[in-house]
Formats: C-alpha cells, sequence, structure tokens
C-alpha cells in the first residue's frame, strides 16, 4: 500500500470572551489550541475518498459524484459536508484515502467539527496542489458546518481552526473578517480549560432557537434604529428601545450588548496586563451566559461556581455554544494542582460528573507536513 503522502491537520479552539456574538456580527476573542483534527492523505486514483479513523474500527467510502447524500451517516458527515462545499466553490476533489486522527474531544464546546471541516478541506487542496486561502476556507467549513450538519453557525470556530496563529489570541471582527492577532500574555496566570463531561443533547436545536430568537430582536429594533446587526447596538440605545422587546428577546439582546462591551474592555485588559480585570470580565459574562442567554445549566453552573469559589483563580465561564462543553478559568500559575483537584472534588459532589482537565497550548491553526 502507498505511504500517506501529508499530515494535515486545522486546531480545536478556545474563546477568551465574546459567546454567541459572531453571528450578530460583533467581535470575538478566539484562540486556535493543540487539540486538532489531524488527516494523513494521499490519492487512490478511484473517484472516492476513502475514509478511515485512528480511535474507530469503521471505514467509509464517499462518492465525489454523490456528495450530498451522506448527510445522515454517523461518521463522515463532517468530511462529506466540507468536501462538497468545496466541491461546490469549483474545486476538483481528487480520489483519496485520509486518515482521521481527532483529539479534540467530540461535543465539548471546542470545535471539533470545525477542527475536522477544515482539516478536511485543507488535505483535499493539498493534494491537488492548490494554494491555499485561509480565510475562504474558513468559510467554506462554515458552510458545511450550516448547509450540511445543519448548524446555523457563525463565522468563529473556523476561522479560528484555520487562521489561528501559535501563542496570540484573534480579536476577530466577524462582520468584516478583519482579525487583530493579540499575544496571550497573562503574566502569573494560565488558562485552565475544563469539561464538564455531561452529555449533551439537543444542542443543534437550542443553538438554532437562540439564533432565531436574534433574528427576530434585530427585525424589531431595525425598524426603530436602522441597524443592520445586533452587535452595532450599543447600551443607550438598548436601555431606550428595549421595551419594545418581548420578555425573552430582551434577555437575549441584553446579553448580546454587554458580551460587546465585555469584549471591548477584555481587549484592553489583555493589552494592559490586567488580569483581575479580565478575570472579572469572564465572571460577568458567565452569568450573562446563564441568566440572559440561558444557554448554560445545571452542570457548567456547578463547574464554574467551583471555579469561582478558590481565590487563585481570577475568572471562570462556560465557552462555546453551550448546555454543556468546557468553561475556561484564568488561574495563578503555580496553584494550578490544587485548583485541580479543588474544583474536581467539588464538581464531583456537587453534580456526580468527573470533570476532566486538558493540557492545550495555543497553537498554529492549519500546520503541513509532506511525509513522502
Ligand atoms: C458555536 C458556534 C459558533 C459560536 C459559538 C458561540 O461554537 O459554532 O459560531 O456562535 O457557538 O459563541
Amino acid at each position: 500500500m502507498k505511504e500517506y503522502e501529508y499530515k494535515v491537520s486545522a486546531a480545536g479552539r478556545i474563546n477568551i470572551i465574546g459567546e454567541h456574538i459572531d453571528y450578530c456580527g460583533g467581535k470575538v476573542m478566539p484562540a486556535a489550541i493543540s487539540l486538532k483534527n489531524t488527516v494523513y492523505i494521499r490519492l487512490n486514483g478511484t473517484n472516492k475518498i476513502n475514509l478511515s479513523w485512528t480511535t474507530l474500527p469503521d471505514k467509509v467510502s464517499l462518492d465525489i459524484d454523490k456528495l450530498e447524500s451522506y448527510k445522515d451517516i454517523k461518521y463522515g458527515n463532517y468530511q462529506a459536508g466540507a468536501a462538497l462545499m468545496w466541491q461546490r466553490a469549483g474545486h476538483k476533489i481528487i480520489g483519496c484515502d485520509m486518515l482521521h486522527d481527532c483529539t479534540v474531544p467530540f461535543g465539548s464546546g471546542l470545535s471539533s467539527s470545525a477542527a475536522i471541516e477544515v482539516s478536511t478541506i485543507v488535505a483535499l487542496a493539498t493534494i491537488a496542489g492548490e494554494p491555499l486561502d485561509k480565510v475562504d476556507i474558513a468559510l467554506k467549513a462554515q458552510q458545511a458546518e450550516r448547509e450540511y450538519a445543519g448548524v446555523n453557525c457563525g463565522i468563529m470556530d473556523q476561522y479560528a481552526s484555520a487562521c489561528g496563529k501559535k501563542d496570540y489570541v484573534m480579536l476577530l471582527d466577524c462582520n468584516t473578517l478583519e482579525c487583530e492577532y493579540l499575544p496571550l500574555r497573562l503574566g502569573n496566570y494560565s488558562l485552565v480549560i475544563t469539561n464538564c463531561n455531561k452529555p449533551h443533547n439537543l444542542i443543534e436545536s437550542k443553538y438554532n432557537e437562540r439564533r432565531a430568537e436574534t433574528d427576530e430582536a434585530l427585525k424589531i429594533l431595525k425598524q426603530k434604529l436602522g441597524i443592520s446587526r445586533l452587535a452595532e447596538l450599543n447600551g443607550a440605545q438598548y436601555k431606550a428601545f428595549h421595551s419594545s422587546l418581548p420578555q425573552v428577546l430582551r434577555k437575549r439582546v441584553e446579553h448580546i450588548v454587554s458580551e460587546c462591551e465585555r469584549v471591548r474592555i477584555a481587549t484592553l485588559a489583555l493589552k494592559a496586563g490586567n488580569m483581575d480585570m479580565l478575570g472579572g470580565l469572564l465572571n460577568r459574562s458567565h452569568a450573562s451566559l446563564r441568566d440572559n442567554y440561558e444557554v448554560t445549566g445545571r452542570e457548567p453552573d456547578a463547574l464554574v461556581e467551583a471555579a469561582q469559589a478558590q481565590s487563585c483563580c481570577l475568572g471562570s465561564r462556560l465557552i462555546g455554544g453551550g448546555f454543556g462543553g468546557c468553561t475556561i478559568s484564568l488561574v495563578k500559575t503555580g496553584s494550578i494542582d490544587e485548583f485541580k483537584e479543588f474544583v474536581y472534588n467539588s464538581y464531583l459532589q456537587a453534580t456526580g460528573y468527573k470533570a476532566e482537565f486538558y493540557n492545550t497550548d495555543i497553537a498554529d491553526g492549519i500546520t503541513i507536513e509532506k511525509l513522502i
């Protein structure tokens, strides 16, 4: 059997702050991490993409001329969706074997799906000898998530997975796709990522529901304010016009307005190295996700509370779409072991679930290695 020709990977991501803001056209602050999806690829001279996994016994064969027909398969649907969107954009897909190795835990809020979609497109483009346009790849991967996987997501995950840089966070304007890279300097503090390990379901439908609510709120506010994105709304406008919104939408918009403001201040805090301020913003972000956006839940709340109860922790919040998954906490580097022990025990006692901690660095989004 021929050797694999390339090893390509795309990263999972964290998000320091700016949750549920990407699809409202505001700024977010993600970073690519060293947990990633790696694809080993070689040409196979057929009209099929043959998929296998390092962690699964399954093998799946995708017919290049029928890529639209794999939406309901258990494994391989993200790869099929990504390949289809790439093909629809006018790229030639060549028959190949792909071995996937994913270290991003599934359903953890660390964007395993974006990592799979982005790495699949990068692998296909690389084996075909095409030049890479990372932003374009992110947009096609997002299209796969929306039109194939059925999650009406924003651009944050795929952008971070494709365009992340080692040791930098991205201040990404999701309206213009302009991105400022900020060095992640946390002084004596580190980010600890913790999985609440509560299996979540219905995440897709609840995510789409939140997104529809923000669309509805925008429709109402547009008539009064002439804004084109919810992220344009400022605090004074919200105060003046919030009574025109039904109760639930009012809470959703309050999250968007306050979270955009927190991203603005977090940028200043990061640039100034003010960790207390950054930590306080993480805590307030979580409170707003819990009370206004209502995307947390008993387990994520318990995990965040356990973290926040520690004096070595300046702030903690749930990241990603919500309803489960991971939190990030800003913790004094010298106290990380005690922090983990305390959080593990107190979360176990409160919920019966075992929290899991990941050692991960801020890494490059895409990496490509020629193997032969
Ligand atoms: C998911 C989506 C992103 C973003 C986050 C919430 O990860 O894929 O586009 O909306 O949720 O910030």
